[in-house]
C-alpha cells in the first residue's frame, strides 16, 4: 500500500470555525477518501494552532485561564470535524506535550546546525495592545487597532538564518517543479526568494503562551516555528520512539516519519503560502530533514466581495448551512463551486440553486427513476443485461461510464475536484438522457420488449453504482444511501469499471435522496428553526446570528471610531405594526424616521404583540441596505438586546426623543 499523507492548516483558536475553515477541511477529507478508495495507506491530519499573544489576551479578556479557553475553542474545531463527516486520523493541538517535544527537537537540530543565533528584535510597539506592529500596517504612525501612538522598542530575540537558504531553496524549487500548485504560485515565491531573504526572528520574550526555547525558557518560539512543526509531531517526531532511533545512530526520525515523510500534501489557503513554501522547507533543511513534496494553495471564499474572515465579521457559519441543506450538499457546493486556486463567492442563492439543479434534479432524478422503475417493472431485483440485445446506445453509455471513472480519478490526482465533479455530473446527465431516450415506461407496455426493458434498467442501475462510487469522496453519506437503495457494497476505485453490477441484486428501501427545496432564499433566511446566516446581509434581530454573541471575544474584532460612525443609528417611532403571515418571529413595522416613513421587518414577534408596538419609540440602524424577509422589503433594523436562549428586548430611551434624532 502506498503511504499518502495529507494535512490541513492547523486553525487559530481566536475565532470559531466558519465556512473558510470548513472548506479546507472538507476538501482535505475528500482527497483522503479518494486515496483510500485507490487503496492507499492514508494518514489525514488536522488540528488547532493554540499559541501566541492573541490567544493569551483573548483568554484574559474572556476572564478564563488560557488553558481552559484553548480547550474550549479547540473543542469547537473537533466538533466541526464530527459535524462535517471528516475522516481525519489524528487531531493535533499545539498545546499537547508531544508537540512541545517535537518543536523543541526541531529547534535543537536547527541550532546544532548553527542556524539559530541571538540578536535584538526592533520594531514599532503598541503599549496598549502590547504588540509589535509591522511598519506597513501603521496608520499615520499609530496602531491600526487602537489608534494610539506606537513606540520604537527593542526586544532580545533568536534569529533563524533564513538568508543562508536562498540558494538551497531555489535549487529545491527547480528540482521539484510540482512542489507548489497552482504553478504560478511557485513563480511568485521564486521571485520573492530571488529578491533576497532576511534572517527571521523566531522567538519572543514579551509573552508567555508558547513553547519555551530549549535552554532559554524566557523566550517562547515564534508561533510559525511551532505551528509548522505540527506536521511532523503527528508522525511521532520527537517522541521517545524517534529519539531511540537517533541514539542507535541511524538518524531515523521514527517509523511513521520514515513511512509518510516527505511525500505529504499540505493543503493551505493562499495567504499562508510563504510560511509553507519558504519558511517550512528552510527550517527542515536546517534540521537535516527533507522538505515536503506538495503544497496546494486554494483561494478564498468571499462574502460581499471581501475574504470571509472573522476580523471583517463577514463570516458564514457552516452549521446554518448544514441545518438547511445537509452536510453532503454543503460539501458538494463548496467543492463544485471553487476551482483550484481561485476565489469564489459564497452566497445563499448559489447554494440553493446548486442544490435544486444538481442534487435534487440531476442526481435525485437518476436515482429515483432507476430505483422506482426496477421496483415497479422488475420486482425490486436488478434485471439481466441481455448481452445479445445491446445496441449503440448501451455501448455509448458504458463507454461514458469508463471515461468518467478515468476522468474523476485523474482530476482527484491533481486535486481539481471541481473538474472531477463536472465529469461525474456529465455522466449523471447522460444517464438521465439515456432513460428519456429509451422510455422504459413505454417498453414496459410491450411484452416483446422485455429484454430491451431489462437491458435498459440494468445499464441505468450499473451507471448508478458507478455514480455512487465517483461521488463518494465528496458526498460519502449520499453515496452510502444510493448504495443501500441499490443493494451494493462500497467499491474500491482500483477495480471500478462499467458492467460489473450483478444481475439479481435485491434493491433496498427506496427514499428521496435530495428532496427539492421549494422555498426562496428569503423564506429560508426567515425560517424559525433553520435560519441561514448570510452575514453582511441585513438581518432582523434574532432572525440570523453571525458569530459574535456568546462566542469567543478577541481583541482583533474591535473597530475604529470611524468604522462605528459609518453605522447611522436613529430614533424612530412605530406608526403601524402587523404580524408577518407564516412567521413566528417576524413583525412588519411602519416607522417614522424623522425624514420619511419606512417599512422595517423585525424579528421580535415572539416578545411583542403588534399592538404593544404601535406608538413606541425605538432605535434603528438607518443606513442599512434593503433586504427581503418573507417577501417584504425591510429598510433598516430595529435594535434589541438578544439574550442567549431568551427573547429580544427592545432598546428604549429614558426621556422622550423625537424621531430622526441620531443615536451615537
Ligand atoms: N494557524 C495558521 C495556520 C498554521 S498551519 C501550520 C492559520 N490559521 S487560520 O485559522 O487563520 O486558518 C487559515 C486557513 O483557514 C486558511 O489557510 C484556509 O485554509 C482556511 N480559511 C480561512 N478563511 C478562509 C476563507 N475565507 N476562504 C477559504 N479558506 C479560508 O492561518
Amino acid at each position: 500500500m502506498n503511504p499518502f499523507y495529507i494535512t490541513t492548516p492547523i486553525y487559530y483558536i481566536n475565532a470559531q470555525p466558519h465556512i473558510g475553515h470548513a472548506y479546507t477541511t472538507m476538501v482535505a477529507d475528500a482527497i483522503a477518501r479518494s486515496r483510500r478508495l485507490l487503496g492507499d495507506d492514508v494518514f489525514f491530519l488536522t488540528g488547532t494552532d493554540e499559541h501566541g499573544q492573541k490567544v493569551e489576551r483573548a483568554a484574559q479578556k474572556a476572564g478564563m485561564k488560557t488553558e481552559v479557553f484553548a480547550e474550549q475553542v479547540a473543542g469547537t474545531f473537533r466538533q466541526m470535524c464530527r459535524d462535517l463527516n471528516i475522516s481525519n486520523d489524528d487531531f493535533i493541538r499545539t498545546t499537547e506535550p508531544r508537540h512541545h517535544r517535537a518543536s523543541q527537537e526541531l529547534w535543537r537540530r536547527v541550532a546544532a546546525n548553527g542556524d539559530i543565533y541571538k540578536g535584538d528584535y526592533e520594531g514599532w510597539y503598541c503599549t496598549v495592545d502590547e504588540i509589535f506592529v509591522p511598519e506597513m500596517q501603521l496608520v499615520d504612525g499609530r496602531c491600526p487597532t487602537c489608534g494610539n501612538k506606537v513606540e520604537r522598542l527593542k526586544e532580545e530575540s533568536y534569529y533563524f538564518r533564513l538568508s543562508k537558504y536562498q540558494q538551497p531553496l531555489l535549487d529545491f524549487y527547480d528540482a521539484h517543479p510540482d512542489f507548489l500548485q497552482p504553478a504560478f504560485r511557485l513563480n511568485e515565491i521564486r521571485a520573492f526568494v530571488e529578491a533576497g531573504l532576511q534572517d527571521l526572528s523566531v522567538s519572543r520574550t514579551s509573552f508567555q503562551w508558547g513553547i519555551p526555547v530549549p535552554d532559554d525558557p524566557k523566550h517562547v518560539m515564534y508561533v510559525w516555528f511551532d505551528a509548522l512543526t505540527n506536521y511532523l509531531t503527528a508522525l511521532g517526531f520527537g517522541s521517545d520512539e524517534s529519539r531511540a532511533d537517533n541514539q542507535r545512530g541511524a538518524d531515523l526520525l521514527g517509523p511513521r516519519v520514515e513511512r509518510y515523510w516527505p511525500v505529504v500534501t499540505h493543503l493551505v489557503g493562499k495567504e499562508i503560502i510563504r510560511q509553507h513554501a519558504l519558511y517550512w522547507p528552510a527550517f527542515l533543511m536546517a534540521a537535516g530533514i527533507a522538505p515536503p513534496r506538495r503544497i496546494i494553495a486554494h483561494g478564498w471564499w468571499l462574502m460581499g466581495g471581501a475574504k470571509m474572515s472573522k476580523s471583517i465579521g463577514n463570516v458564514a457559519r457552516y452549521q446554518d448551512y448544514v441545518a438547511v441543506f445537509g452536510v453532503d450538499a454543503l460539501r458538494y457546493f463548496v467543492m463544485r463551486e471553487m476551482p483550484l486556486g481561485q476565489d469564489a463567492n459564497f452566497s445563499d442563492e448559489g447554494i440553493l440553486a446548486r442544490f435544486n439543479a444538481d442534487l435534487a434534479n440531476d442526481l435525485g432524478n437518476v436515482v429515483s427513476r432507476t430505483t422506482t422503475m426496477i421496483a415497479r417493472y422488475c420486482g425490486g431485483v436488478v434485471p439481466a443485461s441481455h448481452e445479445g440485445s445491446r445496441d449503440d446506445l448501451d455501448r455509448a453509455l458504458e463507454k461514458h461510464m469508463d471515461a468518467a471513472i478515468d476522468a474523476v480519478k485523474a482530476h482527484f490526482g491533481t486535486v481539481q475536484i471541481t473538474l472531477a465533479l463536472q465529469a461525474a455530473w456529465e455522466l449523471i446527465r447522460s444517464v438521465n438522457q439515456y432513460i428519456v431516450q429509451r422510455e422504459p415506461w413505454s417498453l414496459a407496455k410491450k411484452p416483446e420488449q422485455r429484454p430491451k426493458l431489462d437491458a435498459t434498467l440494468y445499464h441505468a442501475a450499473d451507471a448508478l453504482r458507478v455514480i455512487a462510487a465517483l461521488t463518494d469522496p465528496v458526498m460519502p453519506e449520499a453515496a452510502g444511501r444510493i448504495r443501500r437503495m441499490l443493494g451494493v457494497p462500497q467499491e474500491q476505485w482500483t477495480d471500478l469499471k462499467a458492467g460489473t453490477l450483478r444481475a439479481g441484486t435485491q434493491l433496498g428501501a427506496i427514499e428521496a435522496l435530495f428532496p427539492r427545496i421549494e422555498k426562496t432564499v428569503e423564506e429560508l433566511r426567515s425560517m424559525d428553526e433553520k435560519p441561514i446566516g448570510g452575514a453582511g446581509e441585513p438581518a432582523a434581530p434574532g432572525a440570523t446570528q453571525a458569530v459574535g454573541a456568546g462566542t469567543t471575544p478577541a481583541e482583533d474584532n474591535r473597530i475604529s471610531i470611524d468604522e462605528f460612525m459609518k453605522v447611522e443609528l436613529r430614533v424612530a417611532k412605530v406608526l403601524e405594526a402587523e404580524a408577518v403571515p407564516k412567521s413566528k418571529k417576524l413583525v412588519k413595522l411602519t416607522v417614522d424616521v424623522g425624514t420619511e416613513q419606512r417599512t422595517i421587518v423585525a424579528g421580535i414577534a415572539e416578545a411583542y404583540q403588534p399592538e404593544q408596538l404601535v406608538g413606541r419609540t425605538v432605535a434603528i440602524v438607518f443606513n442599512l441596505k434593503p433586504a427581503k424577509l418573507m417577501g417584504i422589503e425591510s429598510n433598516g433594523m430595529v435594535l434589541a438586546a438578544s439574550v442567549d436562549g431568551g427573547k429580544p428586548i427592545l432598546v428604549a430611551f429614558d426621556e422622550p426623543v423625537p424621531p430622526g434624532a441620531r443615536v451615537r
